[in-house]
């Protein structure tokens, strides 16, 4: 079923808002935004469609119950994790979702933000049969490289000695002979692969189904690209989006484990980057990603939310 752009949110089987993006993009602020609409509920990452089944899921991913009893939180309607499990044991995933739509108010919209799904073709082919609006998140490969670097770090330094002090002295060489340590190198590889995945899936995806958010232009220019977002989905943008409650703590492996540490939309992480890295260090094949993404070089003009 086709339905002109912009009418997706009318189609009785509009439950359900997938964020497809790659890791460190964005994607908690952009969830917590949306989920400022009074139609979306949005918990944390619930990782459901990394898996054919409930049976799978519970076992390869047993932190992602707290986002699924999160869910039934926002709904007002508490469950635990013996009843979940009761009600679901033998559905297919698919068939797990449906279980979840019943939940919902009439009119309201579930949004599933996880990153993990850019990982993997059959994951993005499971969602077909909802009939889901995809949003696809972009960053910069150097911010999102920069930000896992950072976040890596960290950790890091909470290790022992000895890798605290080897670590960055193989790095300085590692940059000396590739321009970028192994560490980035590895994230930019990531980087590229994931957004292959979601950008080939979306190919097949009508366009009335789909947007393209970039990470930039969301923390610059907030509102017309929340009206962009809410206008290409069919909804009415709600001014409460652009004022997120930015304070909420994270679980660190259901989000953005620094989320708290904003005040505000900061337009800071937008370039933060470009005080380490330069394009130059890229491989090829991510410049021609970047083309096709729409993602400006810093050489060149900005670029916004495109109704794909
Ligand atoms: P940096 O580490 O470069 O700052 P994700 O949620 O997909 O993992 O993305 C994490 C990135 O989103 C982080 O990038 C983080 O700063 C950025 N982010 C989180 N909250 C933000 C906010 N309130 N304003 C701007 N950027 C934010």
């Amino acid at each position: 079923m086709h339905t002109p752009p912009g009418m997706w949110a009318a189609r009785p089987d509009a439950r359900l808002i997938l964020v497809l993006s790659s890791e460190r993009s964005g994607s908690t602020l952009l969830r917590v935004m949306l989920g400022g609409h009074s139609r979306i509920v949005a918990p944390q990452e619930l990782f459901l469609l990394r898996y054919p089944d409930f049976e799978t899921w519970r076992t390869r991913k047993p932190v992602a119950m707290e986002s699924l009893l999160e869910l039934f939180d926002l709904l007002d309607r508490p469950q635990t994790e013996s009843s979940v499990t009761a009600s679901c044991r033998g559905m297919s995933m698919v068939d797990v979702y449906k279980w979840l739509f019943g939940f919902l108010p009439v009119q309201a919209i579930l949004l599933d933000k996880t990153p993990a799904y850019a990982n993997d073709p059959s994951t993005l082919e499971r969602s077909a049969p909802l009939m889901p609006f995809y949003v696809q998140l972009v960053r910069h490969p150097l911010g999102v490289i920069d930000s896992h670097v950072r976040v890596k770090d960290r950790e890091r330094r909470r290790r022992p000695l000895p890798g605290r002090v080897l670590r960055p002295l193989r790095e300085a060489i590692e940059r000396l002979t590739d321009g970028l340590p192994a560490i980035a190198r590895k994230r930019e590889a990531k980087w590229v692969t994931q957004n292959l995945n979601v950008q080939s899936f979306l190919r097949q995806v009508p366009a009335d189904q789909q947007a393209k958010v970039h990470f930039e232009e969301l923390v610059h220019n907030p509102e017309p690209v929340m009206r962009a977002l809410c206008e290409a989905m069919g909804i009415e943008a709600e001014p409460q989006m652009v004022r997120p409650e930015t304070r909420q703590v994270m679980n660190p492996n259901l989000g953005d484990p620094n989320f708290h540490l904003h005040g505000t939309i900061d337009t800071q992480p937008a370039a933060s980057w470009t005080a380490r890295y330069n394009e130059a260090q890229l491989r090829p094949e991510t410049l021609q990603l970047m083309q096709e993404l729409g993602i400006q070089s810093r050489r060149s003009g900005a670029t916004s939310i495109h109704a794909a």
